[in-house]
This record gives structure tokens, C-alpha cells and sequence, in this order.
């Protein structure tokens, strides 16, 4: 069975890490993020790729979207949004522009995003909208204030357009990862060990492990810590 992969955010971290392992699968990937040399490079290496630069944020991206998933065979269209910034900090030390830019990222693009993709996705009767989120909604932790709020939008937006599109041939998935040890942490001024974290490559391997369920079940929610749960 041949699919259409969109991911998000494959420069770096996860994103790169699932595009690297989705590749060996077979599945036709189109790949998206703002640095053009990491995500050509990306590209390149998964060989079956297609790189489309630009911000999740912005319309363009979108469009540029929807066009290279329709000129690529697949039974089926998946989107994994996974783009994500993450602004850490004392809700009294920070700005409307922290949250806006978090927003604007993880909540919004992903939900333009998935708007424009669904025509296609209905056009072929099945697709797929598989969210990356955080342990953070499931467990409240301080200083993730703006970060929580976008990821918590996303995931309540994806349990209203589950309901909606479940009969059309849509379902959608919560992935709650806990702390994974990618680049989303050296901007943090402090941060659990990051030999205590999920290596990147086997968060993506579950991830990509939850993409081969059959269409027959669906995983709604899925959360994965590291051995030693929060930290
Ligand atoms: N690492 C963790 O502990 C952890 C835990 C729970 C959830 N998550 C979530 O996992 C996802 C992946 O993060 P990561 O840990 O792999 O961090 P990362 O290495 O910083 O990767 C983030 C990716 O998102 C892309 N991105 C950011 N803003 C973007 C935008 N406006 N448009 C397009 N792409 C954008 C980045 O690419 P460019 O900069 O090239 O655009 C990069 O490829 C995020 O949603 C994050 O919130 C991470």
C-alpha cells in the first residue's frame, strides 16, 4: 500500500528522525520546515522526498502543500504535524509575542495546514491527521504556560474535526511525547538530563510504528514517556 507522508518540521529533531525512518517504508514524503540546507539535505537522504521551505504560519506553505501531495501517489494522505517551538519561562517574565509565536507555530499552522490538506484527503476517502503534543497536557508543569496553551488548542481542535470527519474517512491522533533528546532543548536555560530523555530515533521509530496501524482501528491518543517517566 503506497501513502503520502507530510511531515512538519523535518529539519531537525523528531521530524527529521521520522522522514529518515518513514523513508525506508516506501511511503511518498513530502517535508516541511524553514531551513532550506538542513531539510534539503534531509530530502536527499530519504531519496523518496519532496523539501517545501517555508513557515508552517504563513498560507504559501499551505498551497505548496496541497500541490505536491497531489501529484504524488498514495492510497492514502497522512499529516503529521510536528512542528513545534517551545518558549520555556516564568509566565511574569514573558511577552504577547512568546505566546503569539508559539501559537502562530503550533497551534494555528498546524490547523491551516490541516484545513488545506482535507479536500485531498477526502478526494481519496482516507487520510490521516496525526498531532505531535506534549506530556505537558497531561501533567501540568510550570514555566510551559504559552507552550501548554497551543499544544492544548491543537489537541482539542483534532477531538472536534475527529467527530466531524470520522464518517469521511479522517481520523485523527493525540501524541503526547515526554522530554525526547532533540535540539528543542539547547535554547532551554535548564533542562533534564538529556541522558535521561527519549532518544530521538526511538520516539520516531513508536511514531512511525503507530503510522502502520491499519485502517481497521484507530490509536486516538498515544503517550510516551522515557523509562523514568517525567523528569
Ligand atoms: N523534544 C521534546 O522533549 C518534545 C517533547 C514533547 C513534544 N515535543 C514536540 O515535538 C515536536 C518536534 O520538536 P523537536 O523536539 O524535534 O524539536 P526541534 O529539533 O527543535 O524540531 C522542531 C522542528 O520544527 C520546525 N519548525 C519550527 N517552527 C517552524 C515553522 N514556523 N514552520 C515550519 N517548521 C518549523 C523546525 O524547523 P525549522 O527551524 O527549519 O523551520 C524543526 O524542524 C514539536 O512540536 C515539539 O513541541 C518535543
Amino acid at each position: 500500500l503506497s501513502r503520502v507522508l507530510v511531515i512538519t518540521g523535518a529539519s531537525s529533531g523528531l521530524g527529521r528522525a521520522l522522514a529518515l525512518r518513514a523513508a525506508q517504508s516506501g511511503d511518498n514524503l513530502v517535508l516541511i520546515a524553514r531551513r532550506e540546507s538542513l531539510l534539503r539535505e534531509v530530502a536527499l537522504e530519504c531519496k523518496n522526498a519532496v523539501a517545501l521551505v517555508g513557515s508552517v504560519a504563513d498560507e504559501p506553505i499551505w498551497k505548496a502543500a496541497v500541490q505536491a501531495v497531489r501529484q504524488l501517489e498514495g492510497d492514502e494522505i497522512i499529516l503529521v504535524n510536528n512542528a513545534g517551538i517551545a518558549r520555556f519561562g516564568s509566565f511574569h517574565d514573558q511577552d504577547f509575542n512568546t505566546w503569539r509565536e508559539q501559537m502562530d507555530t503550533n497551534l494555528l499552522g498546524a490547523m491551516g495546514l490541516t484545513h488545506a490538506l482535507i479536500p485531498a484527503m477526502l478526494e481519496r476517502g482516507a487520510g490521516r491527521v496525526v498531532n505531535i503534543l506534549s506530556i505537558v497536557l497531561k501533567t501540568a508543569l510550570p514555566g510551559t504556560a504559552g507552550y501548554t496553551a497551543s499544544k492544548a488548542g491543537l489537541e482539542a481542535m483534532s477531538r472536534a474535526l475527529s467527530a466531524e470527519y470520522r464518517k469521511q474517512g479522517i481520523t485523527f491522533t493525540n501524541i503526547y511525547p515526554g522530554a525526547s533528546n532533540t535540539s528543542i532543548w539547547d535554547a532551554q536555560q535548564g533542562h533534564p538530563p538529556r541522558d535521561q530523555m527519549i532518544p530521538e530515533d526511538s520516539l520516531a521509530d513508536t511514531i512511525h510504528q503507530a503510522l502502520q496501524t491499519p485502517r481497521d482501528r484507530v490509536i486516538e491518543e498515544l503517550v510516551i514517556t522515557p523509562p523514568l517517566g517525567i523528569l
